[in-house]
């Protein structure tokens, strides 16, 4: 499979786009985590990879300066400098060159050295700073570019902070065309793993090996491997929320939730897939298991009936807490309804109705641990103005669908 990835022509669109918005303050974005190291877990914040699709250089901070009378240094990318001896442990580095210039279409790049005059010079111009990052709760450490920031305030007067945190939000969650296939593709390999799983999947298994099975897929198929730790719970654990310690084995009769998906794009970044089925071990749900799915399943139907552009998670909530609340089950339904999915499965989320081209989960769920049932159908769902595109329809999630595939184990 030809894996689709984002054009350096769209990453300078997009930060055409924030410089645009700046109206000449001055930004600065982190990649953040200047220890980690270069290979291995390392990922940027994801402004940072959404403005640069750079993914593994910790420290890194791109620096937007709309405002420069020289207009290759409107943008520029600053590095750490390089380090043989750690690069022998971590990971060889790339030489700043016009390699790496053409690859992201900046010309400006630099050592993080040289960061300090950029900035002071940018500042004593523009006069004004634009917090990009969210910012954090009064208990956690600032975000990192109002912490720069308040330094900078003190050794330049005059200087204002403005807040332009709702930029980057919106940008990030109306997704390009590109970014569209690429979450479609995630999409299409996590649907791999449910099939392989829905295949083979037997009461005396451990759910390890079900988490083993649906993963493999993932990696065989084109993907980077789980965008986050999968859950895969039988029995009572179906209906623990948070659940994957994924060890214990699988009894006839268990109903198993499993949440997963795999991440597809560069090797530390790239776009999330996150999707719920919730599978009998022994490929038939008895009456009880039944009657709770197909609520599960009429609530989750109920609000992608509803999405499109214009509509809150507020009326998809209720869309499909109506249907369960009806049933007899609200107090059983204990999360929300969903959220954005992009370069973070938990993405951004901007004020506002959803727009055109956001990708959002819909995701409902039941869970009665008195009877070890714990249902969960959860969809990865594209809003367009007319609607709604399901992204993940091929999944089976209907009950005959479901039991006619698991009937061919
Ligand atoms: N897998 C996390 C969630 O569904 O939100
Ligand atoms: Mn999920
Ligand atoms: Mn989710």
């Amino acid at each position: 499979m030809t894996i689709q990835a984002i054009t350096s022509e769209e990453m300078t669109a997009r930060r055409a786009a924030v410089m645009t918005a700046l109206d000449g303050s001055v930004a600065v974005v982190f990649a953040s985590d200047p220890s980690a190291a270069h290979a291995g877990g390392f990922r940027p914040h994801p402004h940072f990879e959404y403005l640069t699709g750079i993914v593994d250089e910790p420290g890194a901070l791109l620096v937007l300066d709309p405002g420069s009378l020289d207009p290759r240094r409107r943008v520029m990318l600053f590095l750490q400098p390089r380090n043989p001896e750690a690069e022998h442990w971590d990971g060889y580095r790339d030489p700043i060159n016009a390699a790496m210039r053409t690859a992201t279409g900046i010309d400006a790049i630099y050592r993080l050295g040289s960061f300090p005059t950029f900035l002071n010079q940018a500042v004593r111009r523009s006069k004004s700073l634009a917090c990009l990052h969210p910012f954090a709760l009064h208990t956690q450490p600032p975000s990192p570019d109002l912490a720069l920031f308040n330094e900078v305030c003190q050794r330049i007067c005059g200087t204002q902070i403005v807040d332009r945190a709702e930029v980057l939000a919106n940008l990030r969650a109306t997704k390009s065309e590109s970014e569209i296939a690429i979450i479609q593709q995630a999409v299409d390999i996590t649907a791999t793993g449910y099939d392989a799983v829905m295949r083979s999947v037997k009461p005396g298994m451990n759910e390890s090996d079900v988490q083993t099975c649906i993963e493999h897929a993932y990696l065989i198929n084109g993907g980077q491997g789980p965008a986050y730790d999968s859950i895969v719970g039988a029995g009572i654990n179906s209906t623990v929320l948070h659940y994957i310690a994924n060890n214990q084995p699988i009894a006839d009769g268990d109903l198993i939730c499993i949440d997963s998906g795999t991440r597809l794009g560069s090797c530390n970044g790239g776009y999330a897939a996150d999707i719920t089925r919730t599978i009998p071990a022994n490929g038939k749900f008895t009456d009880r298991q039944r009657e709770i799915y197909e609520i599960v399943l009429e609530a989750e139907l109920a609000a992608i009936a509803i999405a499109r552009a214009g509509v809150t998670f507020t009326e998809l909530n209720q869309a499909a807490r109506g249907v369960i609340e009806k049933a007899g089950y609200g107090d059983y339904l204990v999360h929300g309804i969903g959220h954005h999915l992009g370069l973070e499965v938990h993405d951004i989320t901007p004020e506002g109705p959803l727009k055109a081209g956001a990708i959002i989960t819909i995701e409902p769920g039941i869970y009665l641990p008195d009877e070890k049932i714990g249902i969960r159908i959860e969809d990865d769902i594209l809003i367009t103005d007319s609607g709604s595109k399901n992204l993940s329809e091929a999944i089976p999630k209907s009950i005959d669908d479901i039991e006619r595939l698991m009937a061919d184990r």
